[in-house]
């Protein structure tokens, strides 16, 4: 790591520390769950072709943008994005837009730390043999559905529900304990730790299904790669693409912003951004669609495109393991490997909004840390307790985890592309740089991306619009899920008001306009 100080606070302890960190976030259960279950639900190969042209003209450029403007917000003492936009873009709404960065990770981490508490739940059934059902799928499925109280709202606080509020609570207090730990302490050792032990556990799997028969191996494999070309004329299937690319590089999420800002001035971000995004793509497409797809296939047939976005590996990979020796074994390291990997990334979805309160209220990390339990377990317990059919943690999935984080992408891309400038954004970016990025990388995030989001946009307005409305028209549980986000939204408002004031008594700004 550079030695140059460029701001004050916490800091990542090394270089490889901050790439496994990213990584850490980047890879997770969009990689293993969420990928499969998107690609199956929008036709299999015709995914494919959309998610990779939306990693080259998105994900990529985006995120070297997000490390370009983290850092230089970090630079000008900010590590939260209603600060670093407000020193993007000199303009008072700056900072409302920043909002959107908090909402994102907050309201995901709200769903995605249930899902981690499944994986621990799964990993700790493997152990105790309680996962070792046979060789039926529906038991593997009705498993699942008692588990995660599928069948009614309410199930898993009744009498007769599963065990899994003890995993939600040991998951969220493990979250915790890490976060107060700070950057380097707690998020950078943990990664350090936990990446390699992701990759043996995921070869372990994949060895084993790649061995499952080839014929069962190849149909799967088909079933993953060959384009259904009606998929590929529809909105709704670049939207998914381009939506799994955000989530899984966790780019549009407020993640990378808030990391890069912990970095110093002459850090390299050009090689480190591209490396996380490569190691990320390696874990989702060869490992993730590797490991889930071809199971999925394989054992659920048609049925895999039923599972919702998150259930589909864990109805698909229990009947693996029921025909494999040593299946036991093999359900617990593949479970725990989840786990893990989820633990790496809602770490990053906390630290966001802790750095927001602390120094946008000035809040001391245990109150900030405990200000954030009580938000983020509000939106945990909405998503525990209206379990039924999933359709809280489905709704929030796809109005936070894919919408707003569309939304946000184009809101950076048009701040770096023509606020910012490409012109400062190329500079800053090969500050201390250990490669050079060709200058149309630029020209594509100012014009290219932009308006090839604008153009999805603009479609699925059209093409799905009537559809969202009418669920919505019809209230209930997608209803309640948009107002439970809304007040969340005006919530994080209200304080990014607040906190606007302080940093204007504290003169913030001032020195940064003398700076530039
Ligand atoms: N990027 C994280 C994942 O893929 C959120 O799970």
């Amino acid at each position: 790591m550079s030695d140059s100080k460029s701001q004050g606070g916490d800091q990542w302890g090394s270089r490889i520390g901050v790439i496994l960190a990213v990584a850490g976030s980047a890879v997770g259960l969009g990689n293993f769950l969420r990928f499969p279950g998107q690609a199956a639900q929008n036709g299999g190969g015709a995914f494919m072709l959309p998610y990779f042209v939306s990693l080259l003209i998105l994900g990529i450029p985006l995120c070297w943008a997000e490390w370009t403007m983290g850092r230089y917000g970090g630079t000008k003492g900010f590590n939260s994005a209603p600060g670093i936009f407000q020193t993007l873009w000199k303009n008072p709404l700056a900072k409302y837009l920043g909002s959107i960065a908090l909402l994102i990770p907050l309201v995901i981490y709200m769903y995605y730390v249930v899902i981690e508490a499944w994986c621990l739940g799964y990993a700790f059934n493997y152990l105790t043999g309680d996962l070792m059902l046979g060789e039926n799928s529906k038991e593997y499925s009705n498993f699942f559905d008692k588990f995660v109280g599928a069948s009614a709202d309410g199930a898993l606080f009744s009498e007769g529900g599963s065990n899994l509020l003890v995993f939600l609570i040991f998951t969220f207090v493990f979250n915790f304990i890490l976060i107060y730990r700070g950057i380097s302490k707690g998020i950078e050792s943990f990664c350090k730790i936990a990446m390699p032990i992701m990759v043996i556990c995921a070869l372990c799997v994949l060895a084993r299904v790649l061995t499952l028969g080839s014929e069962k191996v190849s149909a799967g494999l088909g079933a993953m790669w060959n384009p259904n070309t009606d998929y590929l004329m529809q909105p709704k299937t670049w939207l998914a693409a381009s939506g799994q690319i955000f989530f899984s590089l966790s780019v549009g999420f407020g993640v990378i912003i808030n990391y890069a800002s912990y970095l110093k001035k002459d850090d390299d971000i050009a090689l480190s951004g591209l490396s996380a995004s490569s190691m990320n793509e390696f874990f989702e497409v060869c490992l993730g669609g590797l490991i889930t797809l071809p199971a999925a296939f394989i054992f659920l047939g048609a049925a895999a495109t039923e599972q919702g976005t998150f259930g589909l590996g864990f109805n698909a990979l229990p009947n693996v393991f029921a025909v494999m020796p040593g299946g036991q074994f093999f359900g617990f390291l593949w479970f725990f490997m989840l786990f893990i990997a989820a633990i790496t990334s809602s770490l990053s979805m906390l630290q966001p909004v802790i750095a927001f309160f602390e120094e946008g209220l000035g809040l001391k990390r245990h109150a900030s840390a405990a200000l954030l339990g009580l938000v983020s377990a509000m939106g945990s317990g909405f998503v525990v307790y209206f379990s039924k059919g999933m359709v809280a943690l489905d709704t929030f999935d796809f109005w936070v985890g894919t919408m707003f984080i569309f939304i946000l992408a184009m809101c950076q891309a048009v701040i770096y592309g023509w606020i910012f400038g490409i012109d400062r954004g190329h500079e800053e970016l090969h500050r201390g740089a250990n490669i050079r990025v060709p200058w149309f990388v630029q020209l594509m995030l100012k014009y290219v991306t932009p308006g090839f989001l604008f153009a999805i946009f603009i479609g699925i307005c059209i093409t799905q619009g009537p559809d969202y409305a009418e669920t919505l028209s019809k209230g209930g549980i997608p209803l309640l899920s948009i107002l439970f986000i809304l007040t969340i939204w005006i919530f994080l408002l209200l304080l990014i008001n607040i906190a606007g004031k302080r940093w204007i008594a504290e003169g913030r700004f001032q020195t940064i306009a003398h700076e530039d």
